[in-house]
């Protein structure tokens, strides 16, 4: 393939030197070449297999070097563009952050933090898990980034209510036992034969059997699936007592969060990146070439000219063919450009979500060793919302649990605190689910406010619907692109900011072979 493709580039050559523009772009056509015929023959990209076919020259410049930006300027390196990045933040990722011993974080309005914690150890600000499905493990197979089971659901972690905590399998047990238990007594009973034949009656009451473990009576009594104080070795081991009625099951709110890991993007097995999710940035990074990249830049002003576009930053003032704009559509709102007004007010629709997380360094891995807890997620109705157990490290001397990952005014709360009080709060809420343990032994913390990070100003950005403004963004205005996962429906995951960003460079890749 290579070989015929220089053997038919040099032939090209060759002709436009002999017989000039018109003579080329005859032979092109008649080798299926000319940009009309490679436009005919695009094939949009699939899933693991994206490549942009045939070759641009334009220069691209590209606002923001989070994994939106890089993505974009990856895969428009690969078909030959040139393309410059400007990043406001000293460093390139965005949210994509991985926070590890000797690193400094800085916020808006707020003290710097020192990153305390010991060798191997790391805490993600950002992103920290991924659905198999997702076009990130694609990113990572392609750029060797490793990665292994990231344990979102973990029947041994907790559910706190109410100032109680039970055990994932043992809500599980309860919640499923009762609905089976409620479905199978109005089935029994004829209540729903309007809907049901006599043989679907028998397939369900057989399936409702086993999903709730019923007695023979369609009764739930409790379940071998509750737990045990003592699990079952040389002996049976001994149970958890039968459960409480269901009234008291439902007034503990017992079921809050069974169905969390039931969502697409939510689904186990879940991925992480070995080492910190940003390896994927400094993967893509080292593929661009970090010459290309200007960090500190905060971009003034985007102006869209008939020939080009325009952009000037804090430092200085770059023209290129073509910019895609990858801002948080909140940020971007407000820099100056002559896109229109229609485009300024859709890009103030999407509202920044605050979003915090902490992670506590302990001297040693107590959720392993007493409770019994390797990686996963208690959920709360705490301000902390929820506790991360890492899902690295096992058996380690020391571990980093996210203490609190919270969104809306629980994360303002947090993010109003000083770093010292975040984590005194976070201490005193985990304690009531783990006891006095989890106020000892801690070494460090690090905490996150995502809405007062500079340039970021939010964990992510939502549309209050998806409506002609979102589909306003995802088109050009004039040579400028607009991308982000706040451009998908994605929103909130490394995969959306790469499909806008694929979405995007095919857009542009098209129209310059249409405009050569
Ligand atoms: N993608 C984010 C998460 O997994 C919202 O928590």
């Amino acid at each position: 393939m290579e070989g015929a493709e220089l053997t038919r580039r040099g032939l090209l050559v060759g002709i436009g030197a002999a017989g000039g523009a018109g003579a080329m772009y005859a032979a092109m056509g008649a080798l299926g070449l000319a940009p009309d015929e490679q436009v005919k023959t695009f094939t949009p990209p699939r899933p693991g297999d994206f490549s942009l076919q045939g070759r641009g020259a334009a220069k691209v410049v590209i606002l923001g070097a989070g994994v939106t930006g890089l993505t974009a300027a990856y895969e428009l390196g690969k078909a030959g563009y040139d393309c410059t990045l400007l990043e406001a933040r000293a460093k390139a990722g965005g949210r994509n952050l991985t926070l590890r011993g000797g690193d400094r974080l800085t916020e808006l309005n707020g003290p710097a933090q020192e990153v305390k914690l010991g060798e191997g150890l790391y805490f993600n600000a950002g992103p920290a898990r991924i659905a198999q499905w997702m076009v990130t493990l694609d990113y990572c197979r392609e750029l060797g980034v490793p990665i292994e089971t990231f344990v979102n659901r973990n029947a041994q972690a907790y559910i706190h209510t109410n100032g109680q905590s039970v055990r994932q399998r043992t809500a599980r047990a309860d919640m499923y036992g009762y609905v089976a238990e409620l479905l199978a007594k109005a089935t029994d009973s004829g209540a729903l034969d309007r809907k049901l034949t006599a043989e679907d009656r028998d397939r369900l009451l057989t399936f409702l059997r086993r999903f709730g473990d019923l007695g023979p009576e369609l009764d739930y009594e409790g379940s071998p699936r509750r737990g045990f104080f003592d699990y079952p070795g040389l002996d049976e081991g001994s149970p958890f007592p039968p459960p409480g009625s269901l009234a008291q099951v439902l007034a503990a709110g017992t079921g809050r969060a069974i169905t969390n890991d039931f969502g697409h993007d939510q689904a186990s097995p879940m991925f992480q990146v070995v080492g910190g999710t940003d390896t994927i940035v400094t993967r893509l990074v080292e593929a661009i070439g970090a010459d290309r990249i200007t960090t500190g830049a905060k971009v003034t002003g985007i102006t869209d000219l008939p020939d080009g576009v325009e952009v000037t930053w804090d430092g200085g003032r770059i023209k290129a063919d073509y910019c895609i704009a990858t801002l948080p559509p909140h940020l971007l709102a407000k820099i100056p450009h002559n896109l229109g007004a229609d485009v300024t007010a859709a890009l103030r629709l999407p509202t920044p979500m605050s979003t915090g997380k902490i992670g506590l360094e302990y001297d040693r891995r107590w959720w392993e060793l007493e409770d019994r807890i390797y990686g996963g997620v208690s959920e709360t109705d705490l301000d902390i919302a929820r506790i991360w157990y890492p899902s690295y490290g096992y058996h380690g001397e020391r571990g980093v649990l996210v203490g609190y990952y919270n969104h809306g005014p629980d994360a303002e709360l947090y993010g109003a605190l000083t770093p010292d009080d975040r984590r005194r709060r976070a201490l005193t809420q985990g304690k009531k689910i783990h006891g006095e343990k989890y106020r000892t032994g801690v070494l460090s913390s690090i905490s996150v406010a995502w809405e007062r990070q500079e340039h970021i100003q939010g964990g992510w950005a939502s549309w209050p619907a998806f409506d002609s403004s979102f589909t306003l963004l995802q088109r050009p205005s004039g040579r400028v692109y607009f991308a982000g996962d706040w451009l998908t429906r994605l929103t909130a995951w490394m995969a959306g900011a790469m499909e806008s960003a694929r979405g995007v460079v095919t857009e542009l890749h098209k129209r310059v072979l249409q405009s050569s």
